[in-house]
């Protein structure tokens, strides 16, 4: 990665797409923003508002543009893609956000882009094993948001909860970014110390708080029609950890060759994430049941795999 010119390019300014380039330019030192959309005017007036930001942010060039500009880029974020609907779920979305990710991913590896692609687009842990298959990228270079989301969102609940700073809580949600994803209690800590031993909350409780969590975009959506705060935020981290060559430990989508039993598949697990994209997966201990979950999880996203047109 060249140290002086730091290249993204977000395809797909949505709700997502641009609340990821507001929190890039205010969290991410990247030299160069290019927003690529079918939406000509929006994206152009979005390129506009988000030049606004620098001056109070820090410089930045920010343009519209197109595929060929992912030559020189470090980085490609997709966000684009048919959003959930009220109801639907997220692999409900996956033959037509197939398609658009196909018409996506040719140019842009005919480009000559050669960096790391980041996926957020629905469901994501499907469609970020579709771009590393129809990229042919190294699997290391192709990541996907995952459980972020999922875990910022147990350690929101499980802060409410016990009433203590979110930023005390330490938790995670690994397996699918979806309905059959579930927390990883276990390895989770609050002040530095077990749950366990911090608060002696009931299994149900428990239960109670990682249903919450499953439904909560679905909740977001229902209330406001999308979600895009936090995704658009774990998608900056991700992109910081890269153009900074960080070694951070995230939840991610990663791809398991062999973690948990589990082959040639993005699921959400924590990864080790650098300038050269996932440095090493990280294959977290889990209890006999959660280990059950992951391979259900696996199970889930393989048949709907085999099922994609
Ligand atoms: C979310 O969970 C819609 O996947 C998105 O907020």
């Amino acid at each position: 990665m060249s140290e002086s010119n730091r290249k993204v390019v977000l395809v797909g300014d949505g709700a997502v797409g641009s609340s990821f380039a507001f929190s890039l330019l205010q969290n991410v030192s990247a030299t160069e923003l290019v927003i690529v959309d079918i939406k000509k005017d929006h994206t152009e007036g979005d390129a506009l508002d988000l030049e606004d930001v620098t001056p109070f942010a820090g410089p930045a060039k920010i343009h519209t543009g197109e595929y060929e500009d992912a030559a020189d880029a470090d980085i490609v974020v997709i966000t684009a893609g048919i959003p959930r609907k009220p109801g639907e779920s997220r692999l409900d979305l996956v033959n037509k956000n197939t398609k658009i990710l196909d018409s996506i991913v040719q140019p842009v590896v005919k480009s000559g882009f050669d960096g790391c692609f980041v996926v957020s687009a629905n469901p994501v842990d499907i469609l970020t094993t579709i771009t590393q298959r129809l990229s042919g990228f190294p699997k290391e270079r192709v990541i996907g948001t995952g459980t972020s989301l999922d875990s910022a969102r147990l350690q929101v609940a499980l802060a409410h909860k016990l009433n203590v700073d979110v930023n005390e809580v330490n938790a995670y949600v690994f397996g699918e970014h979806g309905d059959s994803s579930f927390a990883n209690y276990d390895e989770a800590t609050v002040s530095g110390k077990p749950l366990s031993e911090y608060s002696a909350l009931s299994a149900d409780s428990l239960a109670e708080i990682e249903e919450s969590v499953k439904k909560k975009g679905g909740q977001i959506i229902g209330l406001k029609g999308a979600t895009f705060y936090g995704v658009a935020m774990s998608l900056s981290k991700i992109c910081k950890a890269i153009l900074n060559n960080e070694d951070v430990a995230l939840p991610i989508s990663a791809p398991l060759t062999g973690e948990y039993g589990i082959n040639d598949l993005y699921l959400g697990t924590l990864a080790i994430i650098d300038g050269n994209g996932i440095q090493q997966v990280i294959e977290v201990p889990l209890s006999e049941e959660e280990s059950h979950k992951m391979t259900n999880s696996a199970e889930k996203m393989n048949e709907v795999l085999m099922a994609v047109k």
